[in-house]
């Protein structure tokens, strides 16, 4: 299939394109930073784009068959729009294109489950900081796109992980409707259910939730590495 990536520069997107292209796909890999993008193949083409410009989402969902996007932005404690406002474009460029298979990523903090074995500091500490203060602005407008593409007609998944972190390979992941128990998503991981949407038709129209159970990453590293990042990025 032809398929264009939305935040294929991520730690996510990269696993993406690769395992796409792995994969026999053609890939589009979007990036407003197409001189960092590591990957090179016969099958890839690398443009540059930004989700805020619809000129540029056109250019980029035009002829494609399908549209996968990992784009994300860190925590902020401003208001977050990327996710809703990209998603408007990305909408917008496949009606007027007629592309209808839309694969993307949110998060399982849009809609918090509480888990009754998921231990006192977890449940009542790091959850609650996570999805209430520090990622309030972001979870918000994660919820603002899940609502804008339930309310498409095209033909969509959202795929919700929680907490990412490394694996060197794809693990033998489980997958949920909307819900699953987990608190961790290998990067890999998600990479593969987001693929394996484009031949599947199970989770057309649904949410895909999905964890990671065969390994789980150290909690206090997991924090420390998304806090720096989300300074640092
Ligand atoms: N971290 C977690 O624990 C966690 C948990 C659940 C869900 N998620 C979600 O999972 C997804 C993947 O996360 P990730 O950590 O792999 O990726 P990420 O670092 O959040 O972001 C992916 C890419 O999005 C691109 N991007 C940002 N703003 C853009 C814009 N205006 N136009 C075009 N591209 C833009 C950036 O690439 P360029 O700078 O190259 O353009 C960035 O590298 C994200 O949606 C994230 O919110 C994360």
């Amino acid at each position: 299939m032809k398929i264009v990536i939305f935040g294929a520069n991520g730690p996510t997107g990269r696993l993406l394109t690769e395992q796409a292209l792995a994969g026999g796909h053609s890939v589009t890999a979007i990036t407003r930073h197409p001189e960092q993008f590591p990957i090179e193949h016969e099958q890839l083409r690398v443009m540059q784009g930004d989700v805020y410009d619809l000129a540029s989402v056109e250019n980029a969902v035009a002829r494609q068959d399908a549209v996968l996007s990992t784009l994300g932005v860190p925590f902020s404690r401003q208001p977050i729009q990327v996710y809703s406002q990209g998603i408007d474009h990305i909408i917008q460029a496949m009606n007027r294109f007629g592309v209808r298979r839309l694969v993307c990523v949110s998060s399982s903090a849009t809609e918090p489950h509480a888990d009754p074995q998921g231990g006192f500091f977890f449940e009542k500490i790091v959850q609650p900081v996570i999805v209430n203060t520090i990622g309030k602005t972001l979870y918000e407008d994660m919820r603002r796109m899940e609502k804008m593409v339930k309310n498409t007609n095209l033909d969509w998944t959202i795929v919700r992980p929680s907490g990412l972190f490394e694996t060197s390979e794809v693990t033998p992941y489980q997958m949920a409707e909307n819900h699953i128990r987990g608190r961790f998503t290998s990067r890999a991981d998600l990479a593969n259910c987001m693929l394996g949407q484009l031949s599947s038709d199970r989770y057309l129209q649904k949410v895909a939730a999905v964890a990671t159970v065969a390994v789980q990453p150290s909690m206090l590293k997991l924090i420390m590495r998304e806090a720096f990042q989300s300074k640092h990025k």
